[in-house]
This record gives C-alpha cells, sequence and structure tokens, in this order.
C-alpha cells in the first residue's frame, strides 16, 4: 500500500514503480533525511502540534533507524518511490502509527529540497578541503622551483623564459578563484526551505526559523514557491565543478604534455602511469587523460540540469527528480579527481635541466634583446626590426642569439656591446622581470609568502 494511495482504485504498474522512483540513487541522501526529520518534529511539539511523546518516540525510531541503515540492515523498497517514503515507511513499521504524524505540516517538496541542500552543503565543504589540499601542493612545489628555468609558451610556440614556480602558481590562481566560488555557492545556499509545504506553506503555526536554526541554515527562503522548485544551487555547484574539472583538466594536458618524449619536463610515478598491453616500452598518463576526459562528463551534468529546468513552471515538477543523479556524478567524479591529481603532482618527477635547454632552443630571448636596444636609445619598434632579422639569420645559420659574436651583432646594430650576452642570459631574462605577478625569484617568493598566508587564513569554508 502506498502512503498515498487512499485516493486510488488499483496499485501502479510495476513498470512505473520502477520509472518513477527514485530509491536506487536517492538513498544516500537517508542521513540528511532523517536530520530534516528530526528538525521537522521538535518543531511541531514545539508549536503543540505534536506531543512531547510522540516527539520523543518518533526521533528515538528516526535515530535507531539510521543505525540500521548505516549496518545495512535496512533493504529500500522500490514501490515506496523516494528516500522520504522509505524512511516514513520504514519508521512506520517499527514504531507504528505515531510515527504516521511524523509529515504533518510537510510535503516531500520542501523535504526534498532540504535534504539537497542539506547533503550538497557538506559536499560542498569536502570538495573545498580537497582543493585545499590541493592548493597546499601547488604552493610547495612552487616553493622548490622559483630557480627552475622553462620555457613559457603562446600558441603553444616557445615564447620566453619563466620558471616552473611562475607557471605552477597561475594554477594556484585559478583553484583560488574555485574556491570563492565554493564559498560564494555554499553562502548563497544556506537557506532553508523547510515549511513551504508542496509549495504555499501551510495552515500550522509552523515556526520555519526554528527548522532553520536547527539544520545550521543562515537563513529561509523567503518565498515558499521558490523554495521547493528552486535548483540554482545546483547550477552553481555544477558550474563550480565544472570550473574546477576545466582547470584540472588544461593542467592535465600541460602534464600529459610534459612528460611526452618531445618534452620530457617530468616524468610521471610509476605508481600513477600505465603500461601498453602491446607495447612494452609504453609508460602512459592515463591519469591525466581521465581527468580530461571527465571534464567533458561534468560539462555534461551541468548542460543536462541547464536543460531539464529551462521550461519548468512554478512551482514543484517531477522533473526536478533529475537533479540528482547528474549532481551526485559530477560530486563524485570531483572527489575522485581532485585527490589523484594532486597525489600525482606530488610524486612527479621535475627535469630540471630539460626545462632549462628547453628554454634555451626557440628564441626565448628576442624580447630581451630587443629591450636591450631600446634601453641603449632605440624606439622598440626599430629594435623589434633588428631582433627579427638577427633571429632569421640565426635560423639560416642554425644557431641561436647566445652563440653569435659581437661583430655578428654589430653588423645588425652598432648598439650592441659585450653586455648583450649576459642581458640575454636565461638568467637576466627572468630575473630582471621584476614587475609584480611576474616570475623573477623574488617576485615569485613574495607572491608564495602570500599564498601561504592565505592558506594559513583559510583553512576551511566555515
Ligand atoms: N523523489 C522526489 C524528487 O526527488 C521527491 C519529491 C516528490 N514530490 C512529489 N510531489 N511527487 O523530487
Amino acid at each position: 500500500m502506498k502512503l498515498w494511495g487512499g485516493r486510488f482504485s488499483k496499485s501502479t504498474d510495476v513498470i512505473v514503480d520502477d520509472f518513477n522512483s527514485s530509491i536506487r540513487f536517492d538513498q544516500r541522501l537517508y542521513r540528511e533525511d532523517i536530520e530534516g526529520s528530526i528538525a521537522h518534529v521538535t518543531m511541531l511539539a514545539a508549536a503543540d502540534i505534536l506531543t512531547n511523546d510522540e516527539r520523543n518516540m518518533i526521533i528515538s525510531g528516526l535515530k535507531d533507524l539510521e543505525i540500521a541503515i548505516e549496518k545495512n540492515e535496512v533493504t529500500f523498497d522500490i514501490s515506496a518511490e523516494d528516500i522520504h517514503m522509505n524512511i516514513e515507511s520504514l519508521l512506520i513499521q517499527r514504531i507504528g502509527d505515531v510515527a504516521k504524524k511524523m509529515h504533518t505540516g510537510r510535503s516531500r517538496n520542501d523535504q526534498v529540497a532540504t535534504d539537497m541542500r542539506l547533503y550538497i552543503k557538506k559536499e560542498i565543504v569536502a570538495i573545498d578541503q580537497d582543493v585545499f589540499d590541493l592548493l597546499s601542493t601547488i604552493l610547495s612545489l612552487s616553493g622548490q622551483h622559483t630557480e627552475t628555468i622553462m620555457p613559457g609558451y603562446t600558441h603553444l610556440q616557445k615564447a620566453q623564459p619563466t620558471t616552473f614556480s611562475h607557471h605552477l602558481m597561475a594554477y594556484f590562481e585559478m583553484f583560488k578563484r574555485d574556491r570563492d566560488r565554493l564559498i560564494t555557492t555554499y553562502n548563497r545556499m544556506n537557506q532553508s526551505p523547510l515549511g513551504a509545504g508542496a509549495f504555499a506553506t501551510t495552515t500550522y503555526p509552523l515556526n520555519r526559523q526554528m527548522t532553520a536554526e536547527l539544520l545550521g541554515f543562515d537563513s529561509i527562503c523567503l518565498n515558499s514557491m521558490d523554495a521547493v522548485s528552486d535548483r540554482d544551487f545546483l547550477l552553481d555547484v555544477l558550474y563550480t565543478l565544472s570550473m574546477i574539472m576545466m582547470h584540472l583538466s588544461r593542467f592535465s594536458e600541460e602534464i600529459i604534455l610534459w612528460c611526452s618524449h618531445e618534452f620530457r619536463f617530468i616524468d610521471l610515478d610509476d605508481a600513477y602511469s600505465t603500461g601498453s598491453s602491446i607495447m612494452p616500452q609504453k609508460k602512459n598518463p592515463d591519469i591525466p587523460e581521465l581527468i580530461r576526459g571527465k571534464t567533458g562528463r561534468v560539462y555534461g551534468d551541468l548542460m543536462s540540469l541547464l536543460t531539464t529546468m529551462k521550461g519548468l513552471p512554478l512551482a514543484y515538477n517531477k522533473d526536478t527528480q533529475e537533479d540528482k543523479e547528474v549532481t551526485f556524478d559530477a560530486i563524485d567524479t570531483l572527489k575522485m579527481c581532485i585527490p589523484i591529481f594532486t597525489k600525482l603532482l606530488d610524486t612527479m618527477t621535475v627535469r630540471k635541466e630539460v626545462m632549462r635547454s628547453g628554454a634555451e632552443g626557440g628564441f626565448t630571448n628576442a624580447t630581451d634583446a630587443a629591450d636591450y636596444l631600446v634601453k641603449k636609445g632605440l624606439p622598440f619598434r626599430d629594435a623589434h626590426e633588428v631582433l627579427g632579422k638577427l633571429v632569421l639569420y640565426c635560423v639560416n645559420n642554425n644557431t641561436n642569439l647566445s652563440e653569435l659574436s659581437l661583430d655578428e651583432y654589430q653588423k645588425l646594430s652598432p648598439l650592441f656591446t659585450e653586455d648583450v650576452f649576459e642581458a640575454i642570459s636565461l638568467d637576466t631574462c627572468v630575473n630582471k622581470r621584476q614587475v609584480i605577478g611576474g616570475p623573477a625569484k623574488e617576485q615569485m617568493e613574495t607572491v608564495n609568502q602570500l599564498a601561504k598566508d592565505y592558506l594559513e587564513k583559510n583553512a576551511t569554508i566555515e
């Protein structure tokens, strides 16, 4: 018999039970569902809608049920549709008729919205912790590599020398912004829908402020129609998780390139690489590739829910039951990807010499050679022209700017003197870039210190 069976003269077809039910995937909300029910009945008793005895029986029944679920002693029933009605039916079976009073003044519509918010808040905190650990690892690598010179790229062509520290800290900024997004998402969704009922509240004197406080919400959703139909908070989460995946994917792409034979900038630890079933020599970067691949899947989760929501009239519609699998999928994916990526970074070997010799090729010091002429009085556009010719000369003679003789330099401009070689050395190119935000060692040390302070002051979201 369904909890809502009164109005029906026959039972649902079994394929309808199967199609309609969400217990397969919403059973993971059991803790939040019980937590919400405990707050609800506590408030009902305070408002004299339930007696204290009734409240106590329901709460201890719910607590026992939670333990039984945790111990795997409970089988959920597909014909009870979802976690909310499964818990209510199980409670009725266990403590009898008093449990039938639990749903007074409540609807599954405000219940499910409350459960999801409670669940997501916990998951945001967990994911934020993973991002925090990733940031710590990036910072510790950055501290070791303020003097590790590597080529920086534009258009994936060697452009100017930089350091590995500078490169890494670009990702620090991205993941730090991601934490900001997690925090604003958390704060924006920290409102209680409970008490909204089906969509129009109820005639019982519910104290919504009280349940909001019991459940740890900052405030209540002010419009009860919005409270039950809003899934913006899940879209905020999915967008934020998509951004994190996008950043992980860009970083993964670089790691895949860097460990290729063409770059050889890094070596992945054997424990974080995989082999080939046919080619004995292979050591493949499956982990960053999978992270790059799973990014598409998380974007899909976001697009899926955006599309589900776009045509929904107010207030509750069953379509929103589809919010769960995509949100859970994205959360599960992130909870796998971030920690494994952090370990991969932490265990990889950085080949400093290869990075440095990579920066020696590709004329990465040409801008600095042009700037040298500017400092000697030549307008920049003319200096650019001189350097263009010098680079072409090097290309034709299979050499580079550091190998040319002073004579060869002076043929193109008399402004060149012996000190040009010092001016275009990789160390000068990097360490004379003393502009804030740039790669010079002192600048990176300042930035690393700021990052350290940030991590110390922002260890958790709450
Ligand atoms: N399982 C449902 C969901 O996830 C719970 C709410 C059902 N409400 C209703 N009026 N049928 O959305």
